[in-house]
């Protein structure tokens, strides 16, 4: 564990040790403020970790009844019902296990081809819902965060993103090939990420590595969208062995 002022490092030994642990963290805002505004994630990393939370509510110590969230980011032109669209993972592997209201979920429209129209619409809807408590986030094998590719602006709040060629790779494994990926999503900017009160990054293997390394100890830099956690107050990443890799052989950590 290293801790600084600003930025707790958990390790865990695997990918299930490092979802138990994001889950409790989670799971001790809910119980501290039951309507809790939390930030989600989509992707591989969080899966284990929103089991864990759907475990803990059916053997009831986990009540989600208020609780409010705010997902990260939208396919771009994918339907809610589309088995690849954000919107479909999060009911199923979250939403529909637990006690939440659907009011209460909040992702991009997919669907919205007025991209000034939907940016708008997130952002207020994101400052409707006051500062968000808690904000999970995975990592990009180049650092994105939410859809916040390599050079986006800090300043940016909901925007509509061109995919890089890196995501468009990374994520074709859910897709049947590589040319069924979207090539745009809309994602919270940066700036609304760094508006919450509390941020929680977990990253699982070895492909996550460099870009926790350079996220966490290189210069904070749009090059590497995660450095610029380094400035928030409250960030707590917990990462399993493999992710923390070059940072131990660094002796880092
Ligand atoms: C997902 C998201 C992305 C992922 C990142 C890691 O909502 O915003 O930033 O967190 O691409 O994805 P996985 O977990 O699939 O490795």
């Amino acid at each position: 564990m290293k801790e600084d002022d600003t930025m707790l490092i958990c390790t865990a030994n695997d990918y299930n040790g490092m979802s138990r642990k994001a889950a409790n963290i989670i799971s001790a805002q809910i119980i501290m403020k039951p309507n809790a505004v939390l930030g989600l994630a989509t992707g591989s990393t969080p899966i284990g970790t929103y089991l864990q939370l759907i475990n803990w509510y059916e053997k009831g110590d986990l009540d989600f009844s208020f609780v409010r969230t705010v997902n990260l980011d939208e396919y771009k032109g994918l339907d809610p019902n589309n088995l690849q669209s954000y919107a479909y993972f999060m009911k199923t592997t979250l939403f529909d296990q637990v006690n939440i209201r659907p009011v209460n979920t909040n992702i991009p429209n997919g669907l919205e081809t007025d991209i000034d129209f939907e940016c708008k619409r997130y952002n207020t809807v994101i400052k409707s819902l006051g500062d968000i408590d808690l904000q999970l986030l995975g990592i990009g094998t180049n650092a994105h965060i939410g859809f916040n590719e390599p050079n986006s602006a800090f300043e940016k709040e909901t925007h509509c993103v061109k995919l890089s060629p890196n995501t468009i790779e990374s994520n074709a494994r859910f897709f049947e090939n590589e040319d069924d990926v979207p090539r745009f999503a809309y994602s919270t900017g940066i700036k609304n990420i760094m508006q919450s009160k509390k941020i929680l990054l977990i990253a699982s293997g070895k492909s996550k590595a460099d870009a926790l390394y350079n996220s966490i100890f290189g210069p904070i830099t749009p090059s590497v969208p995660a450095s610029i956690l380094q400035l928030h107050n409250n960030v707590t990443i917990v990462a399993d062995e493999d992710a923390l890799s070059i940072i131990k052989e660094k002796g880092l950590l």
